[in-house]
């Protein structure tokens, strides 16, 4: 485990460019939260809660969830005392307002963005890749070609059944591809102003991609 000092990390890139794939690693390796707001969204939705029942309609469709209820649930989260030393985002911010609202509430943290790691795959790629994961509820995903689990269709972590996710079809698979260009593609412009972007092939193999993230994170620290 390699410890960096105040590791703020952004995951940026279309579904399916293997963000979370890549964070659980990253989160492993350098001891630092990985926060899926996908993630705390399903959850929320599984407890059947008043708030989840409004989030499973957007997310389901793959539309975005509004701003302000993403924001509500990030924001708290970002209050936990495991974020102290630094956390990986993985699907937040998606739009120019959450990264703004991010900004300020990190400058009150005196903690800014560490780095934004933005993982690029066109989208011919994206529909087999996520067609074809395999999710369980401990977190864990997988892949029937690339990242198959020791035994067919069973966690390798907690020998619980993987499940396929809802969002995972054809149709909603376009359409997230469609709001992730009009909407957080423009995201790619705001961080390189910020001088903060750093671009990676995900076409890569897994092992490949994260010994270059690990790398621009080793560079970081010694900036
Ligand atoms: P979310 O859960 O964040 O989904 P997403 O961004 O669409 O991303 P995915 O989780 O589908 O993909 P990933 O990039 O993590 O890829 P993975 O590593 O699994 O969001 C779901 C929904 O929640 C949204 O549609 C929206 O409604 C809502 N939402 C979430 N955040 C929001 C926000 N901030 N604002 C508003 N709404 C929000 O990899 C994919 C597959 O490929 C896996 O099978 C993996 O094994 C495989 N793979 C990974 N890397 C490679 C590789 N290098 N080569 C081959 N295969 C690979």
């Amino acid at each position: 485990m390699s410890q960096v000092s105040n590791l703020d990390l952004i995951f940026l890139g279309p579904p399916g460019a293997g963000k979370g794939t890549q964070a659980r690693k990253i989160s492993a390796k350098y001891n630092i939260p990985q926060i899926s707001t996908g993630d705390l969204m399903r959850a929320s939705v599984l407890s059947g809660t008043p708030i989840g029942k409004k989030l499973k309609k957007y997310m389901s469709s793959g539309v975005l969830v509004p701003d302000e209820l993403v924001l509500e649930i990030l924001l708290d989260r970002l209050e936990e005392s495991d974020c102290q030393y630094g956390f990986v985002l993985d699907g937040f911010p998606r739009t120019v307002p959450q990264a703004e609202t991010l900004a300020n509430a990190l400058i009150k943290k005196k903690s800014p963005i560490s780095a934004v790691i933005s993982i690029e795959v066109p989208d011919e790629d994206i529909t087999k890749r996520l067609t074809a994961r395999r999710n369980c509820k401990c977190g864990a995903s997988y892949h029937l070609e690339f990242l198959k689990p020791k035994v067919e269709g069973v966690c390798d972590y907690c020998g619980k059944k993987l499940f396929q996710r809802k969002d995972d079809t054809k149709e909603v698979i376009e359409n997230r591809l469609c709001i992730y260009h009009k909407q957080t593609a423009p995201l790619i412009d705001f961080y390189q102003k910020q001088k903060n972007l750093y671009p990676v092939d995900g076409k890569k193999k897994i092992e490949m991609i994260f010994s270059e993230i690990c790398d621009i994170i080793n560079k970081l620290d010694s900036l």
